[in-house]
């Protein structure tokens, strides 16, 4: 997702008030400060490097409309949309005529952002556990009979129903195939499961609305991305596109512009019979999205909790990880071009031994946001009210605003607008931090090159990586370098020119560090792009496994046409990996023509089913060793 991202609202590329305060020398203090620090910390290089992978790359043909494997892997469909989430409830019809009551006891759409939250105390169970994956959006040409027409109050509900969170119990067989079984754990979270609110912004002014005076509780959670896991257990699912399920027809406000609200949206239609989505009506209602939505999954009756602490804006993921004080860090992507990456450091810690205490752990601490300097040094500035100019004066009334307003605090603070940040790993064992940057076509015409983002018209992404200083994940001072340009090396252009070593590859968005040190890239060619210009020759979307020592990329999987690979996740032995494939068979559009649902792909039922759908696989070895070795 999607075609809007490549929307540009972030008016700002200009100077503020930190630019003003004597950059040159600023910059210099960080740049030797870190320079002084780096020195005593250990370079990667130097540590002695294994073989982290040994498959054989997956060779392709573009025409294929399925999922390839290396040699000796087998794949199989865990659960599709439309698949009942417990293996009671009614499956999906052949022509789509389930209600919005069935769709709320069924797998929603467009899988993305995804975990195994394996059973038992100790969590090291890798043939059985909870399955959690996020329903990013629909393809309401698909979604129902007859696609949008006529547009009914119950062709929302089920588009509603179809967005949100799956949790669902899944076991392995002892062929290595997974499937759903019954469980009372299993549930849907929807557009319209009544969700809390916590921590600064809860109760504000800003969040308060007709339909809730408290400010403190959301009907549902929406564009659900990627994800994040929290070492206490719980299930973190963000929101990116929000603003596309709102239309305003006056003039937007400064706040709303920032976020891209218009008098079409994306076309999902819901304000036609839900008005929440009228900010002509409801202006609040959108500060209610844009969220991280914390889950937990092994309670049922327990609601999602919107973490206002961390900010509000296009959040496409959540990487949490614990650093050597104790206290918890979240590093977050805003997908859109030239917005910026961010990160969460809590203000307690976080005790392995007592989970009651990391209950609202995510609830008090200081949300930063990126500056890359030219120099590699970078730095983490915080976007805390009285604090880098944040004060009434300026514009910003107090915390809660700032929080629902993050992208405005960012601008001002002079963050480094960035080639749409995707997914965020950590490095299991140095801490290092990766982030995709997946594309920006607009890059050194409409938008100024920086140092790291220094590729004109940057149709085909990048990776950046820094170190934070003493690999402290709570420090304020990192140095940053460019992991790979990605793009053809060959290429004459020098625009699409990259310096992969390995398999060629463009537009990374899903990435995920397993256990053992291999990072897991995977594309998002967009629809209108695959197979065509710089895309020409390159497969439908894939994923490659990449050893940060080597910088080597591999292809280890290719899915089927049209669709995205997108979220990951393996059971603790490795000999089981998750992912998620999103919209195969979309076409350029994003909303198929539900006369024709096959033209692009059938997968992965093929003949026996009507139309594609989104679905996790789990991708096994046949001789029963780990996966990626
Ligand atoms: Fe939902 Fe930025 O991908
Ligand atoms: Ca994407
Ligand atoms: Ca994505």
């Amino acid at each position: 997702m999607n075609e809007f991202d490549e929307v540009i609202v972030n008016p700002t590329n200009r100077k503020t008030l930190v630019d003003l305060a004597n950059p040159q020398r600023r910059n210099l203090i960080i740049s030797s400060a870190i320079a002084a620090l780096m020195g005593a910390t250990k370079s990667e290089a130097s540590e002695k490097n294994k073989q982290l992978f040994s498959f054989e790359s997956v060779s392709y043909s573009l025409a294929n409309d399925d999922i390839q494997v290396p040699a000796g892997y087998k794949w199989s469909v865990v659960a599709a949309w439309g698949d009942s989430i417990d293996g009671r409830s009614k499956p999906i019809s052949p022509d789509v005529s389930d209600s919005s009551l069935d769709q709320e006891y069924q797998f929603g759409m467009h899988h993305d952002g995804c975990a195994f939250f394996p059973e038992k105390v100790g969590g090291r169970d890798s043939t059985r556990g909870l399955w959690v994956t996020n329903h990013e959006y629909t393809d309401d040409g698909l979604l129902h009979s007859g696609g949008m027409e006529p547009w009914t109050a119950e062709k929302v509900k089920k588009s509603q129903a179809a967005h949100g969170v799956t949790v669902s119990l899944i076991e392995k067989s002892p062929n290595g195939h997974w499937t759903v079984i019954n469980d009372p754990r299993a549930r849907r979270i929807t557009a319209y499961s009544p969700c809390e609110v916590s921590g600064p912004a809860a109760g504000s002014p800003y969040l308060k609305t007709a339909f809730d005076v408290t400010g403190k509780l959301v009907l549902g959670t929406l564009n659900n991305c990627a994800n994040g896991v929290t070492p206490w257990g719980t299930y973190l699912t963000c929101e990116e596109n929000f603003n596309g399920y709102f239309v305003k027809s006056g003039k937007p406000n400064a706040a709303e512009a920032r976020v891209g609200v218009d008098a079409k949206g994306f076309g999902y239609r819901w304000h036609e019979h839900d008005e929440r989505f009228n900010l002509d009506k409801h202006p609040h209602e959108i500060n209610r999205f844009g969220w991280v939505v914390e889950i937990d999954p092994q309670d049922p009756h327990s609601k999602p909790i919107k973490r206002t602490a961390l900010g509000r804006f296009k959040h496409e993921g959540a990487v949490v990880t614990v650093a050597k004080n104790k206290k918890v860090v979240v590093y977050m992507g805003d997908d859109q071009k030239s917005e910026y990456i961010y990160k969460f450091v809590t203000k307690k810690s976080y005790s392995a031994t007592n989970p009651h205490l990391n209950k609202s752990l995510l609830d008090e601490g200081t949300l930063y946001v990126a500056r890359y300097d030219a120099d590699g040094a970078g730095r983490w500035i915080a976007l805390e009210h009285n604090r880098n100019g944040l004060t009434a004066s300026n514009g910003f009334p107090d915390q809660a605003y700032i929080l629902v307003n993050a992208r405005l605090a960012a601008d001002f603070v002079g963050a480094t607008p960035m080639d749409r940040p995707e997914w965020i790993a950590v490095h299991p064992k140095n801490q290092d931090v990766y982030v995709t940057l997946t594309n920006n076509s607009d890059r050194g015409a409409k938008l100024p090159l920086n140092a790291a983002n220094p590729r004109p018209s940057n149709s085909m992404g990048h990776i950046v990586r820094w170190s934070e200083v003493n690999g402290d994940s709570t420090t304020t001072l990192f140095k940053w370098e460019i992991y790979t340009l990605a793009g053809d090396p060959h290429s004459t252009q020098p625009h699409l020119r990259g310096n992969i070593i390995g398999d060629t590859f463009g537009s990374p968005d899903g990435l995920w560090f397993d256990k053992r040190g291999i990072l897991w890239t995977q594309t998002d060619i967009s629809t209108s792009t695959l197979g065509s210009g710089a895309y020409v020759k390159l497969p439908n979307n894939a994923m490659y496994a990449s050893d940060p020592v080597t910088k080597e990329f591999r292809r280890f999987l290719i899915g089927p046409k049209g669709c995205e690979i997108t979220g990951v996740d393996m059971t603790p032995d490795l000999k089981t990996m998750f992912i998620n494939i999103q919209h195969p068979g979309e076409s350029p559009s994003e909303r198929s023509d539900p006369l024709k649902p096959k033209a692009i792909s059938s997968w992965p039922d093929k003949e026996k089913f009507t139309r594609p759908r989104s679905a996790t696989i789990a991708i096994w070895r046949s001789d029963g060793r780990e996966v990626g070795l």
